[in-house]
């Protein structure tokens, strides 16, 4: 039952909305000043106020300004025997929802009611679903389902906290500088900067000024004192992208800050200690670098202190359906578009594919496919033709079940399972439209056990 309060000065007009609104079941309290109405809205939670504008102690405008001031959210309708348009103007401007002028018809407020409510509603089901979403799977802005994302974060969460020097590895677009961010936002540096730089994409030569500074006139062009990253990240994180770029000459540089945790601008004397976390990622392998002396070795196990690696997206298509919706949602948003879904058979699709390019390439998939979408749902035209190819092989490979491909490593038996029973259940959801009785019929299966397994797979 919504919660509505009345302001208005006139007691006839409390009396005759009470009982209008009284009859749909809102439970209505009047306020006959905006003085009461500031109390009651201190104590009470309201789902909505409805308040007049003209009253001989407040105006109707400072007790939405109130109403704003305590909780945003609350949905606040105007109305006023006196329609001026400034003071409308004024209202609207300061967030209220909607603005009547006296006489109204019940029914027009009645209908703005519902409106406003339901609105409410919505907006806090998305919030409450955007944070269900990102506690169950996710870790600040990164998603995933799988258990190699899950154990991730889990790892994430726990390097977080300490000081080690991380080096995160996977390749392209597998989300290395999410991870990086997701490692700083987790740790005690937090309200610190977080920079970022990518060393293959500065020229050598400024690399150096760039991370560590330099004094006017230490070089041709060095018009001015600049503060390098290390000192911009002073108590901060410094993340070091494409840390396999660098050259030899820089590493030696780096090498000998990592390990005094002191820097010298470019032509200055004295040198300065920096409390930085150094989080360095790469999609080249720094093993081989060592090897092939592109890579000293003594830089690499300064970085290497704790490992992250980033599987490809084709080694974890669980995730899949999870980040398409995902950047569905996202672009949809940003190109107003209304599309609900993407069609089973173009997520087969996008499962089935190998993804070179790996998450990024999955969100830029989508967000064409968005683009060129007209009817309301993704439909496998919008996936481009050569990824379709995939899926057609990969069902010649499922008639021949029995000849397993095992990768070096070996497959993970209970992960494969896992996905087989994750599958099945989102699929019956899907196709039993939700109704959890219907989808367990579907998998001869009792309610119990259905909505057990539900659970386990953190499955709506
Ligand atoms: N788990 C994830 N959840 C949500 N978005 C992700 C995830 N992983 C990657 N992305 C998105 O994919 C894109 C690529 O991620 P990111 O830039 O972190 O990759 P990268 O590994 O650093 O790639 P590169 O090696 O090309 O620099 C970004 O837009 C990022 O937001
Ligand atoms: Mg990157």
């Amino acid at each position: 039952m919504s919660r509505i309060l009345v302001v208005d000065d006139e007691e006839s007009m409390r009396e005759l909305l009470e009982i209008a609104l009284g009859k749909d079941g809102y439970r209505i309290t009047g306020a006959a000043s905006g003085a009461q109405a500031t109390e009651l809205i201190d104590k009470g939670s309201f789902d909505l106020v409805i308040s007049d504008i003209k009253m001989p102690d407040m105006s109707g405008v400072e007790v939405l300004r109130y109403v704003k001031q305590t909780d945003p959210g609350i949905p606040v309708i105007m109305v006023t025997a006196y329609a001026s348009a400034e003071t409308a103007v004024e209202a609207l401007r300061l967030g209220a929802y909607d603005y009547l002028t006296k006489p109204f018809k019940i029914d027009e407020l009645k209908a703005n009611i519902r409106n406003a409510l339901e609105k409410r509603r919505l907006k806090e089901e998305v919030v409450h679903l955007k944070r269900e979403l990102k506690h169950k799977h996710g870790l600040d802005n990164m998603l995933g389902r799988s258990s190699k994302m899950l154990e991730l974060f889990e790892h994430i969460r726990a390097v977080a906290v300490t000081n080690s020097t991380v080096l995160v590895t996977g390749e392209s677009g597998t989300g290395k500088e999410l991870v990086a961010r997701a490692i700083h936002v987790g740790s005690p540096r937090v309200s610190e900067q977080f920079v970022s730089i990518n060393c293959g994409a500065v020229p050598e030569t400024l690399l150096e000024s760039e991370l560590f500074g330099h004094l006017k006139g230490s070089f041709t062009g060095a018009t001015t004192n600049h503060k390098g990253l290390f000192e911009v990240a002073h108590r901060g994180t410094v993340f070091l992208d494409e840390i396999a770029e660098m050259s030899t000459t820089m590493q030696v540089k780096l090498l000998r800050v990592l390990q005094e945790k002191r820097i010298r601008r470019i032509g200055a004397t004295e040198e300065r200690e920096v409390d930085v976390r150094i989080i360095a990622a790469t999609n080249k392998d720094l093993e081989q670098g060592v090897q092939d002396k592109t890579f000293r070795e003594d830089l690499f196990y300064r970085l290497n202190v704790i490992p992250i690696h980033l599987s490809p997206l084709r080694d974890r298509r669980d995730d899949i359906p999870l980040l398409a919706e995902h950047f569905l949602v996202k672009a949809r948003e940003s190109m107003g578009k209304n599309i609900t879904k993407i069609a089973d058979e173009a997520m087969e699709i996008l499962i089935h594919y190998d993804w070179p390019g790996n998450v990024r390439e999955l969100e830029n998939v989508i967000e064409r496919a968005v683009a060129l979408e007209v009817t309301g749902v993704i439909l496998p035209e919008r996936i481009p033709d050569k990824m379709r190819e995939f899926s057609d092989a990969s069902e010649i490979d499922d008639g021949s079940a029995d000849d397993e491909v095992f990768p070096e490593e070996g497959v993970d038996f209970t992960e494969r399972i896992a996905s087989v029973e994750k599958q099945l259940l989102s699929s019956a959801m899907r196709q039993a439209g939700g109704v959890q009785t219907k989808a367990a019929k579907m998998l001869q299966m009792n309610l119990r056990s259905f909505r057990y397994l539900l659970q386990k797979y953190n499955l709506r």
